[in-house]
């Protein structure tokens, strides 16, 4: 879709009104080019109310013109909620109408925040509806082709600066790349094709890629990382991304960095049948730090970034890691592996020292799809969250409330820490049956070197077995480096 702010001389086609149920939509304000006096008549004759979640539309024969109409339901019980509700039931409804050129009027808000809310998921919501993943299907693929003409979307109403118009695009877009990354099947989107793809974003949206071989993951001691890695024929990547916004400013570089197994079988801990047919999203983490460095880039944010992805599959051969052996890391700790299967956490320290060490980080944040366990306490609708810092957390939490991907924070007590204790090596890399969010959040925390960190698990809010990936993490992201900008 293509956006722009449109005026009310232009073409309308297909228009899209919205309404509260107690003073109406204030038409007034249009000319009789859009038929207002027939929409009248269509509002009286149909006991139109404007009430919530209420839509309806007519087609003027003598035009061709097609009107839509939304309620808000009343303007004082408005939420953001009810906004995004409501805007799910028409962006459904408008990615179904053939015109190429949809006007949308944008209703009144007293409250700035609404506003910004109700266009936020306006174009959220028709990039999500947009989106798929046919290319593999030949057949519908052609069908679908056919109907799909790049539509216009017209804002007509607009009044904030087109800054904030660019920023919902670039986000919205952003995570359709993340989608894009973890659709692709394991055998296409290999460590090395992750690495080619992140170049090309780099140099499309004005980031810096380097990529790292095998041979330098070694020479730089990230054994915890090659561990995991060397049982793989298809070797690792290390992909560091940087954007620095506020070069005056390099004393504040925040570290994004994303799980990157682009398979996991669990290894010698093999998983079942089952539980490995979707384990090409284990790179849902690396995907949302991809995406989200995308926009920050495109909005030339006042802000310095860098992501680093450990990328690797975690497979078995002659080669691979045991359970029972025990590895080193780049930070020096020795790590008794106990389950292969718990080998995001491996990459990650790693990454998180590269990040801290390397490049200079001084906050990290981390995003993975690292434990079953975040499914079983929190389902796919909240990301688990650890973190030893409560101001971060807090800035967190905004960025949750703007990106709308719901989160929620674990507790990270000293007994939770105390189940990571190895008799015979620094740490194991497992905590036993319970609380295995948290333990598996701790693991990474003992790699931050006291920086504020963020420990975003993702497996349960990445990944829907029907739609396939959900894109989450790239606004969040995005968001709250936004909310660090000075
Ligand atoms: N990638 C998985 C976690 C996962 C499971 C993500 C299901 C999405 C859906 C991770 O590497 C893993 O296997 N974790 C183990 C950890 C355990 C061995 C401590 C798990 O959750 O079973
Ligand atoms: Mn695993
Ligand atoms: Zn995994």
């Amino acid at each position: 879709m293509n956006y722009k702010i449109g005026s009310l001389n232009d073409v309308k086609k297909y228009i899209v009104f919205f309404g509260y149920e107690d003073n109406s939509a204030n038409l007034a304000q249009y000319d009789d080019s859009l038929s207002i006096e027939k929409l009248n008549k269509f509002i009286e004759l149909k006991e139109w109310k404007w009430k919530k979640e209420a839509s309806a539309s007519y087609i003027d024969v003598e035009t061709g013109q097609e009107v839509m109409l939304c309620g808000l339901g009343k303007k004082d019980k408005l939420t953001k909620v009810i906004l995004r509700q409501a805007m799910a039931k028409l962006t459904a409804a408008i990615a179904k109408v053939k015109a190429e050129d949809i006007y949308v009027v944008i209703p009144e808000f007293e409250d700035k925040e609404l506003k910004v809310a109700y266009i936020e998921a306006l174009i959220d919501g028709l990039e999500s509806v947009e989106y798929d993943f046919i290319k593999y299907k030949e057949k519908k693929k052609d069908d679908k082709e056919d109907e799909k003409k790049d539509k216009n979307v017209n804002l007509l109403n607009w009044d904030l600066c087109e800054h904030f118009l660019n920023e919902c695009v670039y986000v919205a877009k952003a995570k359709s790349i993340t989608k894009n990354l973890v659709n692709e099947p394991a055998n296409v989107m290999t460590p090395q094709k992750l690495a080619d793809t992140t170049k090309a974003l780099g140099e499309e949206f004005g980031f810096k890629v380097d990529v790292y071989d095998e041979n330098y993951i070694q020479e730089k001691k990230m054994e915890s990382y090659w561990s995991v890695a060397m049982g793989s024929d298809l070797m690792p990547r290390l992909i560091v991304c940087k954007y620095m916004g506020n070069p005056d400013n390099k004393e504040d570089i925040i570290a994004l960095v994303g799980k990157g197994l682009t398979y996991d079988s669990g290894g010698y801990a093999i998983k079942t049948a089952s539980g490995m047919a979707t384990m090409k999203s284990d790179m849902g983490g690396s995907a949302a730090v991809i995406g989200a460095i995308t926009a920050i880039a495109r909005m030339k944010l006042k802000v310095n970034v860098v992501c680093v992805v450990a990328a690797c599959e975690n497979m078995i051969s002659g080669r691979a890691y045991r359970n029972g052996d025990i590895i080193g890391s780049m930070a020096g700790k020795h790590i008794e592996v106990l389950n292969t299967d718990a080998e995001g956490r491996l990459t990650l320290i790693d990454a998180v020292t590269y990040a801290v060490r390397e490049m200079k980080a001084t906050k990290v944040v981390d995003i993975a799809t690292l434990t079953g366990a975040a499914l079983v306490a929190l389902g796919s609708t909240r990301t688990a969250v650890v973190s030893n810092n409560d101001e971060f957390f807090a800035e967190l939490e905004d960025a949750s409330e703007q990106a709308n991907e719901k989160i929620w924070r674990l507790p990270h007590d000293k007994e939770y820490k105390d189940l990571l204790k190895s008799d015979i090596a620094d740490l194991k890399n497992i905590g036993g049956r319970y609380a295995g969010t948290i333990t598996a959040g701790l693991f990474i925390g003992e790699f931050v070197e006291e920086k504020p960190w963020l420990h975003l698990d993702i497996a349960g809010t990445s990944w829907n077995d029907k739609k396939g990936s959900t894109g989450h993490g790239a606004k969040l992201l995005y968001h709250l480096v936004k909310n660090t900008e000075k």
